[in-house]
């Protein structure tokens, strides 16, 4: 096998927008969240890595904090990264949503099937990523990685941090799923979506709901989670322990 970018065996290319403008409030004061380093790589640098791992992704386009696309653009060039995956850097916005809408903006014409992967999943694998470009080559407008919940849900009537907040209702847990990210799309349905829905979201997929079409779930990954606090660092640091380990990697 050569190691050429190549489209999918039925012609259609992947690109991969990743959202990293964020400021990383809850892990705590420092560098936007993106740029912290894990074991001395920035988590940025990993999750563009986690991407370019599958070969079906030909295009990454890196949404940086606005203020810093010069910063990212040379952190990229700074890391090795495989030749045949494409890099595009764009400045970010002021919500998640802003920032992938962003990121679409700059996407070339000739790219039929979109993810949209956190900067802050930086360790998910890349069966993962190839289970959701595949589920899109079949024909589903909208893909998730999602997992079972280990913790029972209950809804409350939310109180702030002030006290003790009544409990509404239990949803049936075995009908839940935490979703993660790379989440995967037909093109024209991310981009009609993100013209489209101007609510307040916290996934992508959520807006082609919205659009009124059939999102599925494939298995998502636990090392797919999401750093948000400090103790999800501690966690990634030692996964990436755990696969030098194992892969001498
Ligand atoms: N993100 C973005 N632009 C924003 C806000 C978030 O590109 N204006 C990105 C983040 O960089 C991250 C992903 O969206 O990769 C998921 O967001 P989250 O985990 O909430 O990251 P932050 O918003 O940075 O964290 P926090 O909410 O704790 O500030
Ligand atoms: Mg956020």
């Amino acid at each position: 096998m050569s190691d050429d970018s190549r489209p999918s065996p039925t012609g259609v290319r992947t690109a991969v927008v990743i959202p990293a403008a964020g400021r990383g409030v809850r892990l705590g004061p420092g560098a936007p969240k993106a740029l912290r380093t894990l074991n001395g790589t920035p988590m940025l640098i990993h999750a563009v890595r986690a991407m370019a791992a599958s070969r079906a992704v030909s295009l990454v386009i890196v949404v940086a904090p606005s203020d810093g696309a010069a910063e990212v653009k040379s952190l990229l060039d700074a890391h090795a990264l495989p030749e045949r995956t494409d890099i595009l850097v764009v400045p970010g916005g002021d919500t998640r949503q802003e920032s992938v809408r962003l990121g679409l903006d700059a996407l070339p014409p000739e790219y039929g099937i979109v993810l949209v992967h956190d900067a802050a999943r930086p360790l998910v694998p890349v069966d993962t990523v190839d289970a959701v470009i595949e589920a899109v080559l079949e024909g589903a407008p909208a893909v998730v990685p999602a997992l079972p919940l280990a913790d029972t849900v209950k809804e409350v009537e939310p109180a702030g941090a002030s006290g003790p907040e009544p409990v509404l209702a239990t949803p049936d847990r075995s009908r839940l799923r935490a979703v993660q990210t790379p989440q995967g799309f037909d093109r024209a349905t991310l981009i009609r979506a993100h013209e489209t829905v101007t609510d307040n979201v916290t996934d992508d997929a959520s807006m082609v709901e919205q659009l009124g079409l059939q999102v599925v779930a494939v298995p998502g990954h636990e090392e797919a989670f999401k750093v948000t606090r400090p103790l999800d660092l501690v966690l990634a640091e030692a996964v990436l322990a755990r696969r030098r380990l194992t892969d001498g990697f």
